[in-house]
């Protein structure tokens, strides 16, 4: 399908999306919403693709909610239209790993978009941040909720409460990036991970994505009950028999995803 505000690529069993709105810092409007969706949905449904990474601009991965197309609305007609919970919901349900390719401002949310990838690869350049609180509002889409679990309280109380932006080198610090990289390399990266993530098998990538978010959905006890039933699980494909025989053969080995 074509795409107004983004730019799909396929190469090598990786799917990249851009954001591509740059003259508006790639701010989430809802077409744009909508097509990143789609985009999401479709690559989850296509054999060919088999990790995803989702970028933006060299200034901005995204600078927020479009504020322009918000600023005029009632409390009715955002309760109504519900947007930011459906879009939401569309993208953490995706089943394939999503990696995060962040240059420039994520902020408001730019930085809840990230934060539903499965992890961020930052560029030194990075700038996060949920300043909703300096537009008179609060994080919309788990800017309280998904930062406080990644960061602890204090920092996402501070983020939240005062608006500042936290840079590549303390977000790695707190852990809410997963590697800093130089700006021209973010997105080759990127890239470059989701094809180590490409060669695995599919069955055990998804099962490995579904298990650490299970982490910040559950108590303790459920989640290792969750992590134990997926390890069994995988014990009846094809990939385990395969993998290990590989091991124990010294030889690399060949996932069929079943
Ligand atoms: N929604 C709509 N438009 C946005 C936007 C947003 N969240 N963020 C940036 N833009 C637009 C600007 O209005 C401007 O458009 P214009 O050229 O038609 O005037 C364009 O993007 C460039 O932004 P500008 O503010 O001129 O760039 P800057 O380098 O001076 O500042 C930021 C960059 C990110 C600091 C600043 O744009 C900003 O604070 N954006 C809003 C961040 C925010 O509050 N996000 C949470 C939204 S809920």
């Amino acid at each position: 399908m074509a795409f107004q505000t983004l730019i799909v690529d396929i190469q090598d069993g990786v799917q990249l999306i851009t954001l591509n709105r740059p003259e508006k810092l790639n701010a989430l409007n809802a077409e744009l919403l909508a097509e990143l969706c789609e985009a999401l949905e479709e690559a989850d449904a296509n054999d060919k693709v088999r990790c995803i990474v989702i970028s933006g601009s060299d200034k901005a991965f995204a600078a927020g909610a479009d504020i322009s197309e918000m600023a005029g609305k009632s409390m009715v007609e955002m309760m109504t239209a519900n947007l930011f919970a459906r879009v939401t919901a569309r993208i953490t349900a995706i089943r394939k790993p999503i990696i995060a390719a962040v240059c420039g401002y994520a902020l408001g949310g730019g930085c809840e978009l990230a934060m539903m990838c499965d992890f961020i690869i930052a560029s030194e350049t990075a700038k996060f941040g949920q300043p909703e609180i300096n537009l008179g509002v609060i994080a919309g889409m788990g800017g309280t909720q998904r930062l406080a679990r990644f960061v602890g309280k204090a920092k996402a109380m501070d983020m939240n409460l005062t608006g500042r932006f936290m840079d590549a080198k303390e977000a790695e610090h707190c852990g809410l990036v997963s590697r800093i990289v130089p700006a021209k390399k973010v997105r080759e990266e990127a890239l470059a991970a989701a094809g180590k993530i490409a060669e695995k098998g599919r069955l055990a990538a998804q099962a490995a994505k579904q298990a650490v978010n299970s982490a910040f959905e559950t108590p303790l006890a459920e989640g290792l009950a969750i992590e134990r039933h997926l390890f069994h699980a995988l014990f009846a494909t094809d990939d385990q028999k395969e993998g290990m025989a590989a091991f124990i053969e010294s030889r690399e080995p060949q996932f069929r995803d079943r």
